[in-house]
């Protein structure tokens, strides 16, 4: 359905194999240090999608060259609690699809719910939890997406797991609930999903992961943990310490980024 958009787009986006899609949290196009940046597209020019309207995120299209390869990245992303339609948090995954992008990392910001976990850790997606009662999927189906009912077994693919982990230094595994947001999770709730398995909560990337898996792309994700959950820590949640905290992680992710698309298999 973006396939005008992706057509519109400077014809660089077009002019060469693209190693690898990024979805990434405010402040990204910064901290990742490309070789080059090829293109560079405000969210206001993307049609459909519209800029962001939370504190932190500042959104451009980039296309970057990073150590070596073509990488389409979205800096800033829309979320659901913004009362943007599922489509719009899709746009991404749509607009990479529609460029022929097979290879996803999305990274997000998430509260801790593993008492392992301390600010500033890291965790690579194992699997997730969608509670939220949204799916993208939904509606009239559309072919170009897969199957009606597209299989969930394996969301986030363990060879692009491993290379995370390789480049990684300390870094988790574990598993990712949806909140729908935008307040924070009561204790309660965390109670429930931490007896429910999750390790971590946050307020994106499952509808984004949901998508792209169903259209057959290869995913991983990466969360920054940023604060404990709700009642687990001492003080009340803000998204102030969110932001510092993911500021601080910025250049750790960067580089994991980096490496983790350096490694990425030549297709
Ligand atoms: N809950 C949900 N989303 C979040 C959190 C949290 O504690 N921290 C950062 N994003």
């Amino acid at each position: 359905m973006l396939e005008a958009v992706a057509a519109a787009l400077p014809e660089i986006f077009r002019a060469g194999e693209i190693a690898c899609g990024l979805i990434l949290g405010s402040g990204w196009g910064e901290a990742l240090a490309p070789d080059a940046v090829l293109a560079r597209v405000p969210y206001a020019e993307l049609s459909g999608y519209g800029e962001s309207t939370v504190v932190g995120h500042r959104g451009e299209l980039l296309l970057l060259e990073l150590r070596g390869k073509r990488v389409v990245c979205f800096s800033g992303r829309r979320h659901y609690y913004e009362g943007c339609s599922l489509e719009q948090v899709t746009y991404p995954v749509e607009l990479m699809r529609c460029l022929g992008v097979q290879t996803l990392l999305i990274t997000n910001a998430a509260g801790g719910l593993n008492p392992a976990f301390r600010p500033g850790d890291l965790m690579i997606l194992t699997d997730h939890l969608n509670l939220s009662g949204v799916n993208p999927l939904r509606g009239a189906h559309r072919p170009e997406w897969g199957p009606r009912f597209p299989d969930m077994t394996q969301v986030y693919d363990p060879e692009l797991s491993a290379l995370l982990e390789a480049a990684g230094g300390r870094i988790h595994r574990g598993i990712y609930a949806f909140s729908v947001g935008p307040s924070y999770e009561t204790p309660a709730e965390v109670r429930a999903l931490r007896l429910l398995g999750a390790d971590a909560v946050g307020m994106s990337t499952v509808p984004e992961a949901v998508l792209a898996k169903a259209c057959g792309m290869r995913i991983a994700a990466l969360s920054c943990i940023t604060n404990p959950a709700a009642g687990l820590g001492q003080t009340p949640l803000q998204h102030q310490e969110v932001l510092a905290e993911s500021a601080q992680a910025r250049p750790r992710m960067a580089r994991l980024v980096a490496d983790f698309v350096a490694a990425l298999p030549q297709r």
